[in-house]
């Protein structure tokens, strides 16, 4: 089986994640949407959210799973998975001098190799950070996220603090 990751924080997930990793799925058996802890971040959404909001996005689609990556290195994460590659989507080449050093690292501590897709011209303005100061200062993003975070920016659905249990390497 060609299992590929596509990692993130996904805070939250948007149409420009959605499509990227809708192609990916094309291109290989399963895609794992692998949500990031990174303690040094102030998220908006706690984990739990960011796993919810991401599972019911994709939850009609097969061959894409959600779950937790935990703190580690993205590398080990791809080696106790049965990982063959890190797919990221690239919106412009500040994205890609910002991917490479990383693409790079993760062949060699690993072996995956990182496959980039260009985003769609339809959603290459489209970042978590600007989506979330748009909404917070009353702008509308309806055209830019999936329901399920629409309705948790409108504080529609309470907030999910609960820990969040330890996924098992599959292989
Ligand atoms: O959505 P983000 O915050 O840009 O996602 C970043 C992510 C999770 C892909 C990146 O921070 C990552 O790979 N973290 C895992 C830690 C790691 O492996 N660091 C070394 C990278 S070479």
């Amino acid at each position: 089986m060609r299992r590929a990751v596509c990692p993130g924080s996904f805070d939250p997930i948007h149409k420009g994640h959605i499509e990227v990793i809708a192609r990916a799925a094309g291109l290989f058996d399963e895609v794992i949407v692998a949500v990031s802890t990174n303690y040094a971040k102030n998220y908006r959404f706690t984990l739990n959210e960011r796993l919810e909001m991401a599972k019911t996005t994709f939850s009609a689609l097969s061959g894409i799973v959600v779950e937790p990556m935990g703190e580690g290195l993205l590398s080990e994460y791809c080696h106790a998975r049965g990982v063959s590659a890190i797919v990221k989507g690239l919106r412009s080449s500040s994205d890609f001098d910002y991917e490479l050093p990383m693409a790079t690292m993760n062949r060699q501590l690993s072996g995956v190799e990182t496959v980039f897709l260009p985003g769609d011209s339809r959603y290459l303005h489209l970042s978590s950070t600007l989506i979330k100061e748009v909404h917070t200062l009353g702008g509308d993003v309806a055209d830019f996220v999936p329901r399920a975070v629409l309705r948790r920016l409108q504080g529609d659905v309470g907030p999910d603090t609960r820990p969040v249990p330890i996924v098992p390497p599959r292989r």
